[in-house]
Formats: C-alpha cells, structure tokens, sequence
C-alpha cells in the first residue's frame, strides 16, 4: 500500500474544496453581492504554489515509475507531463486576469464568472481524468520500492494551506475552510 497514492487523492480533495469554493464566491457575485478579494487571492496563491511545485512533480515522478513498469497503462494515461506544463500556464493566467479584474472599479459582469468557471471546469477534468486512469494504473503497476522512492523525493515538501505545518498567510483561507 502506498501513502503516496492517499496522499495525491487527499491533494485532489483538498483541490476539490477549494475550487467548489471559488464557484461559490461566483454564485455570490452573481447574486449581486461583493466576491471576498482576500480569500480568492489566496486561493489563486495556493494553486500557484502547492500543486505546481509538488502535487503535479509528484504525479510526473510516480508517471515516470509507470513508464517503466507498465508502458502500455502508461501510454493509455497520455502525456501528463504536457498537460501539467499547460495547466501551471492557465493558472498563472487566471491569476493575472483574477488580479486585474479584482483591480477594476467595477467588476465586467460576465469576465470573473467566466474566468474562474474555465479554471474550475479545466482542474476538474484533469483531476476526474487522474482519478479514473492515471492513479488506479499506477496502483497496480508500481512496487513498493517504487512508492518509496517517490515518497523520499518528496518527503520534505508540506501543503502549505491542508499540511500540519500550514502557513501564517493561509490564516485566513484555513478559517473559512474550517481547518
Ligand atoms: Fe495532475
Ligand atoms: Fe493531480
């Protein structure tokens, strides 16, 4: 068994929650009320940091142990590593685009809703897309020394917002997380 596997489907519900938090505060907004800026900044900040410096390596490290053992479940996951490069760019766009429509004195009705409904539909394909194929291939093909090696590469990396050792400017986000 492998902590490694919990641990990346414990990362996806973590994610889960947080971009079911992000269509709230779009649905608050669209009901005519202010979204909450600080809490949408820290989510955008988390995205920036956690799953592109550790969820998505590890992926691609556990993807890399796949490849050896199994090409051919591999090959069916496709190429993760791309979408993982496409994905750290879309997030670094949403944030842009979150930043200067936060900036903006009056918020264009359709662009918020627009631009977090295209990063919230794009994170969720991609992890239902983890879930079903990616993780239970890996599951059966990897070894034990495999699932260790990934774990030592990245045993000294913390969730900065889920992790025990969350961060002070995360205070905020965990609060309304109930964390
Ligand atoms: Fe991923
Ligand atoms: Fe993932």
């Amino acid at each position: 068994m492998s902590s490694v596997i919990d641990d990346l489907r414990q990362d996806h519900a973590n994610i889960a929650k947080l971009l079911d938090t992000l269509e709230d505060q779009v649905r608050l907004f669209e009901a005519g009320e202010v979204p909450d800026y600080d809490l949408l900044e820290r989510i955008v900040d988390y995205f920036l940091d956690y799953p592109a410096s550790v969820h998505h390596p590890k992926e691609d490290l556990v993807l890399a142990k796949l490849r050896a053992r199994d090409p051919v479940g591999a090959e069916a996951v496709g190429d993760l590593g791309a979408e993982h490069e496409e994905i750290a760019v879309e997030t670094r766009r949403f944030a842009a685009t979150l930043e200067e429509l936060l900036q903006e004195a009056e918020m264009p009705r359709d662009a918020f809703p627009r631009a977090v409904r295209d990063f919230v539909d794009r994170e969720r394909e991609h992890m239902n897309m983890e879930d079903s194929r990616f993780l239970p291939v890996a599951e059966q093909a990897l070894t034990q020394a495999d699932w260790d090696d990934v774990a030592q590469e990245f045993q000294e990396q913390e969730d900065p917002v889920f992790g025990r050792l969350a961060q002070e400017r995360f205070a905020t986000l965990r609060e309304y997380l109930s964390l």
